[in-house]
Order: C-alpha cells, then structure tokens, then sequence
C-alpha cells in the first residue's frame, strides 16, 4: 500500500475553497486519493467558486499524487468493503445531512457507506462540518461520531498565525485534517509558545 492512501469526500456544506485547497496541497504528498463527491457538494460550488468544477478534470496524476473520482451512487465500489486497504477517510467539508446519516449508521451512498466502514475497521474519519450555530441534533450527532471512533474538526480557523490570505486561512483548518488523517504534510509550523 502507499503510504497515504486516501478517501477525501464532499458534501454540501459550504466550504468547497477548502475541498480544492487540499487537493492542491495532495499533489506535494506521495500517495492515492478516492474522491467521492455528492451533488450536494456541487450544487454549493456553483454558488461558491469562482470557476465551474468539472469533476472528471480533478482526476489523474498531479504532481506526486494519483486522484480517482468514484461514482457517489454506487455503493460497491472500493471504498464499500473492509477489505479495501485505506489510511484514512476525510469529508470536507461535511453536510449535517452527511453527519447525521453517518452518526445513524447508514449506507444509502458510497460517502456515507466508506465513512461507517472507516468507523467499523477503526481507520481514522476526519469530519469537517459547517453549519452555524448548531442544534443540539448536531451536537449529538457529533457526539455519537466522536464516540465510534470519528474526528470532527469544525471548519473554525484560528488567527494566531496571522494569516495574511484567505489561502492561509483554509490552511489553518486543512492542517489540522491532515494531522489527524496521517497526511506527512505540515502546512503550519507548530505553536512554540
Ligand atoms: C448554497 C448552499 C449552501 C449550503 N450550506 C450548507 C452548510 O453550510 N451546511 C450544511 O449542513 N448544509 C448546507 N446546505 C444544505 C445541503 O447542501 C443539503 O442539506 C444537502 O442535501 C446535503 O446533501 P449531502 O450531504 O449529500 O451533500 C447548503 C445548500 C446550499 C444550496
């Protein structure tokens, strides 16, 4: 297996600039990524990028890493067994659709399938949701994931790095998933005090 071998999912939450970010930031990783993109996902990219995302042109081999678009319908793909060999699951940004499908349990597509596999085969699930403010629905939802195993990381970027771009915004929040989910790229240098 490469080392990073990656699902990075998307679903209608705004926040696609930061779904597009890291996958520029993947070309600089060596490794693989199962994208999975719900259209939820590009419905809000009509409204919130500058240009039209044409999914098929995210696929291929950029740079170090190698991207695969996967058919959000088809719930037997890669992703939808334990046996599939992943280092970890990442859904950025994350719908409360998706996460209450997820703290359910449900499978009725692949992102919500991959994500209940991740959990079962105790692989790292990193969630970014955005909504604000919360129900408590939400805040039970993220309590049952976190309970299975999941990592919610809401899309809250600190300033205390001085960010002087919204690019250093996203990558604020961006280097947190990728510690969490095991990607070996730092974005940030780490707090010395
Ligand atoms: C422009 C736009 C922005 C949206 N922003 C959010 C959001 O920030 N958070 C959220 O949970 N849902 C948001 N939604 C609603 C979801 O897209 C919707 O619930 C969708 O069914 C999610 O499906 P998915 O989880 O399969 O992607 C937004 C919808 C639109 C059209």
């Amino acid at each position: 297996m490469d080392n990073v071998r990656l699902i990075a999912a998307a679903t209608g939450a705004s926040g696609v600039p930061y779904f597009l970010r890291m996958l520029k930031h993947l070309e600089n990783v060596n490794g693989r990524s199962d994208l999975i993109l719900s259209p939820g996902f590009l419905k809000v990219a009509e409204k919130e990028s500058s240009e039209t995302i044409v999914p098929e042109n995210l696929e291929g081999t950029k740079g170090l890493h190698r991207f695969r678009l996967l058919d959000h319908a088809n719930t037997g793909a890669e992703p939808a067994s334990g046996s599939a060999q992943y280092s970890a699951m990442i859904i950025l940004p994350a719908s409360m659709n998706t996460v209450a499908a997820i703290a359910a349990g449900l499978s009725t597509n692949l992102i919500e399938r991959a994500a209940d596999v991740s959990l079962k085969e105790r692989r790292p699930l990193v969630l970014v949701p955005r909504e604000a403010p919360y129900s408590l629905t939400h805040l039970k939802n993220f309590t049952t994931i976190t309970e299975a195993g999941g990592i919610v990381i809401p899309a809250s970027p600190g300033f205390y790095h001085n960010p002087k771009t919204i690019e250093d915004i996203l990558d604020f929040v961006i280097d947190r998933v990728f510690q969490h989910a095991r990607v070996p790229l730092r974005l940030l240098d780490s707090w010395k005090g």
